[in-house]
Parts: structure tokens; sequence; C-alpha cells
């Protein structure tokens, strides 16, 4: 087997979706920017055959089997769901191979967790790319897309794939579910502030509510789907002219169309209006909602009035900036 006896160190960005999520479950493009938080994977061999992972930030450890047989070690209570998706990833990679090495994980993140920004797809896309590498000595984007996406299963139950898709690409992209990336332009001045609610969520949770509101309602959800269609393809125009005053209104008009699928909650909506009476372009919740993180596209300069205003209402702000970069391989010595 080539590759290395490690350690590889891989790290992969966090996202904010700009336009169409939820909807992108149903087959609208989403639009999505990687931002400059990341998680970061340390991979390397052990002579046995299990997979240890190690999440020192979360004070959780424990050990799977090839077969996913878990023997907890540091903090038992839900260590295991949380490992579990890292452990997908990796087996996933080992499977493509064609090898059972064991292997210890380390994984270390500064993305705030369950709040919208991607961490669990950062995780595992990192996990990923660093096995692939410590074995193989390559970076195979697609390989490691599809790795993060079974993990993504774990978590979010049936996730579109938009977020390991802009962790592993990074930049700013079109996202379609089932028909893959696009590569998109930033306007130059694409000035974000992401604010969190602090309340914690699940993604899951929320996309499957999502689809109980859809069998119960189709009719209505399919000219939500439709008004949803029409706004990304006005966002993208918008994009391409570098029109942000056009873009915030559609981020308005986004947040709205959220509002009516029962995703956003009090505390959001307190963070988005703050933000657009402080003179933001536009404001929405971004991710799955129910609490975590809005953003609010605002003029150049203007980010830290809107940030303020956004800590004043209760949240936690910060400007984000867009990261070109997606997944990396940091150090493999
Ligand atoms: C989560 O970041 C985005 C959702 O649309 C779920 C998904 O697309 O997998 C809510």
């Amino acid at each position: 087997m080539p590759g290395q006896v490690g350690p590889v160190v891989a790290s992969a960005p966090a996202k904010v979706i700009l336009f169409g999520e939820h909807f992108v479950v149903y087959g609208v493009p989403a639009i999505v920017a990687a931002i400059d938080l990341r998680a970061r994977a340390r991979i390397s061999r052990r002579d046995d055959e299990l997979i240890r992972i190690r999440a020192p930030d979360l004070g959780i450890s424990g050990s799977f089997s090839q077969d996913g047989h878990f023997l907890p070690e540091l903090g038992r209570e839900g260590a295991e769901g949380t490992l579990k998706p890292i452990f997908i990833a990796v087996r996933e990679v080992l499977r493509s191979l064609g090898v059972s090495s064991g292997l210890d994980v380390e994984v270390r993140s500064s993305i705030p967790i369950a709040a919208g920004l991607g961490s669990s797809a950062a995780v595992a896309v990192s996990t990923a790319a660093a096995v692939h590498w410590l074995l193989s000595r390559r970076l195979d984007r697609e390989l490691v897309f599809n790795a993060a996406l079974e993990a993504e299963k774990l978590v979010h139950i049936t996730p579109s794939g938009v977020d390991p898709a802009i962790s592993t690409y990074g930049g700013l992209l079109r996202y379609t579910k089932g028909v893959g990336i696009e590569h998109l332009k930033a306007p130059g001045q694409l000035e974000l502030v992401v604010g969190d609610t602090g309340l914690k969520r699940s993604t899951g949770a929320l996309v499957s509510a999502v689809r109980a509101l859809r069998d119960r309602r189709p009719s209505r959800f399919s000219s939500i789907l439709e008004a949803a269609m029409e706004l990304v393809a006005e966002a993208l125009q918008a994009l391409g002219r570098g029109d942000l005053e056009a873009l915030g209104e559609l981020m308005d008009v986004n947040h709205g169309l959220l509002c009516s699928i029962g995703v956003s909650n009090e505390a959001l909506d307190r963070l988005v209006h703050s933000a657009r009476r402080a003179g933001a372009l536009g404001a929405k919740l971004t991710g799955a909602g129910g609490g975590g993180c809005m953003i609010a596209l605002v003029e150049p300069g203007m980010g830290q009035d809107v940030a303020r205003a956004i800590e004043e209402a209760g949240g936690r702000a910060f400007l984000a900036k867009l990261s070109l970069e997606g997944v990396r391989i940091e150090a493999a010595p």
C-alpha cells in the first residue's frame, strides 16, 4: 500500500447559504459560500485495525471496529452519536481503497456546532481528505465529497449534499442536488455579517418538519418552491451584475419564504430585523433555521455597525470572509 505512516492534517471550511436552503432538498439550486472558519482532522496509522476518534474540543473519544462496533472512552453519553459520522467518512474512504487500516483520528474545529454553518460537513470532509491522503497521497475531491455525503446522511437524514460540496470545493458555488456544482464569481466586495442566536438545533429534525409540511400541504408547498426557483434565478443574475442592492432585497424575500415553511423563529427574526434597521442591504436566516445563524449583506465598510446591532439584539456577531479554498492538506510530513 502506498502512502505514509502519518500524521496527515487536512482542513475544510464552514459555509453560509446565501439562497435556497431547504428548497435545495427538492431540486432548487442553492447559492452557497465557503467562509474562513475551518475544521481540522489529524490522522495517523495504528498497528491494530481500530479507528480511534478523539474530539478534544468536545471532551469525547472512542474507537470503532472496522464493522462499526463502538468502544467508548471519554464522554460516554452521546459520544457514539457524535463520533459515528466521522467513522462513516473514514469507512467510506477505506472501502473505496479496498483496505482496512487502523487509524488514529483527531478532529478540532473553530466552527460553531449545530448553528447552520456546516460544521459536521467540514469535519467529515477534512477527515475523508486526510485519510485519503495518508493512504494514497492523493486528494480526490469527488471521493472526499461522496464519503462526507455518506457521513451527512447520518446527521441530516436526507441531505441535499450542499454542505459537503461547499466544504470540499470552497469559493462561491451554485449547487443543485443530483446535478453538481458550478463555480460562481463573487462580486469583489461581498461583505457578510453572521449573527448567531446561540440556539442549537438539529438539521435532520428541521428537514423532516419541512417534508411533513410538504406532505400535508402539497399544492401550497409547490407554489413556494416555484417562487424559490425564480428567486434563485434572479439572485444569480444579480450576482452576475454585481448588484448588491438587488441581492440584499432578494435575501429579504428568501427569509420570507423560509418563514412561510416554518423554519424561522423569534430569535432569528429579531436578529434579521435588527440588521436591516442598522442599514444592511438584506438579511435572512442561513442553514436549516430553528435557531443557529442568520446572515446580513452590507455595503462595504458597514459590517461593524450591523454586527453591533445584532449583538445589541442578543446575538453573537462576526464578519465572515469568503474562503476561496475548499478542503486542503495542511501537513503531510
Ligand atoms: C443545511 O445546511 C441546508 C439544508 O437545506 C439541508 C440540506 O440541504 O441538506 C437545510
